[in-house]
């Protein structure tokens, strides 16, 4: 992998934003609410796991992943940053989120476990966000509507999760860890990432009073099955994660990523740049 690249994101979410920032659309701004609010704590998570995974492997090796290491930490700290001010805004809203707690509680239950299970569960997350990443980027036109400044939020984070996706999963190889508890943790993975994301997403719809509504429900099946839409752009790149001999890069989106970037270089600034 090259180097991976730690950009600023050049906006200014101080103004706040409106509750269905999502093109006026309650679900969708609901499902992309509670995806945010997962992201500090599990980012964090996900920064942890790697330098444990990192620091348990012997000198030669870790010296391998240094770049990667550094690259990702960078990556995934301003990605928490930033939707830290975004989800304080949420908070301000009214909206109250309880995915973070459920997931700092199950973190603190698996805390003593030998590194390996950690950097499994973050490769199984990461091909998570790498897969919905891809699918964004190819699918613009599910972000018809957005205010620029959270267009730029989304789309600069699904860049760096795409360019970061074989972190973790080249750190849990170089740890010995194999296919059958890669694969494992997957399934176990899906289930928390489902059951949160449709509970946290139905608690922000409640909030709003827009949970029983045919407009909701109607918006749901058009963003999972429409023409742009979630589930049939990631079924097979989901299913690709069962194979045993899957890699992260056999997926490969640097097309989409090298074009939004282009696009967009007065949406970011390169740290470390002058
Ligand atoms: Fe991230
Ligand atoms: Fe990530």
């Amino acid at each position: 992998m090259s180097a991976l690249t730690v950009r600023r994101l050049l906006i200014d979410l101080g103004d706040g934003f409106p509750r269905h920032w999502h093109g006026g659309d309650p679900f969708r701004s609901a499902l992309f609410d509670a995806l945010s609010m997962s992201f500090p704590v599990g980012e964090q998570f996900f920064i942890d796991s790697v330098k444990k995974g990192v620091a348990a492997l012997d000198a030669g090796t870790r010296e391998r992943f240094a770049d990667d290491l550094k690259g990702f930490v960078g990556q995934e700290a301003t990605h928490r940053h930033i939707h830290g001010i975004f989800n304080a805004q949420l908070e301000s809203q009214g909206y109250t989120n309880t995915w973070q707690e459920r997931a700092a509680r199950r973190i603190g239950y698996i805390a003593a476990l030998d590194a390996r299970h950690q950097v499994a569960i973050t490769a199984a997350y990461e091909h998570y966000t790498a897969i919905l990443a891809d699918w964004l980027l190819a699918n613009e036109a599910q972000m018809t509507g957005v205010d620029a400044r959270l267009k730029a939020m989304w789309l600069w984070h699904s860049v760096e999760e795409s360019e970061h996706k074989s972190v973790a999963f080249d750190v849990y190889q170089a740890l010995g860890g194999t296919p059958s508890w890669r694969i494992r943790w997957f399934l176990r993975c899906s289930f928390f990432f489902f059951t949160d994301l449709f509970r946290q997403t139905a608690r922000n719809l409640w909030h709003d009073g827009e949970l029983f509504r045919l407009r909701t429900l109607r918006s749901c099946l058009s963003f999972l099955f429409g023409r742009h839409g979630m589930v049939p752009h990631t079924i097979r790149p989901w299913r690709a994660y069962f194979r045993r001999d899957f890699h992260p890069s056999q997926l490969d989106s640097s097309p989409l990523t090298t074009a939004w970037l282009s696009r967009n270089g007065d949406a970011f600034k390169v740290v470390g740049a002058t």
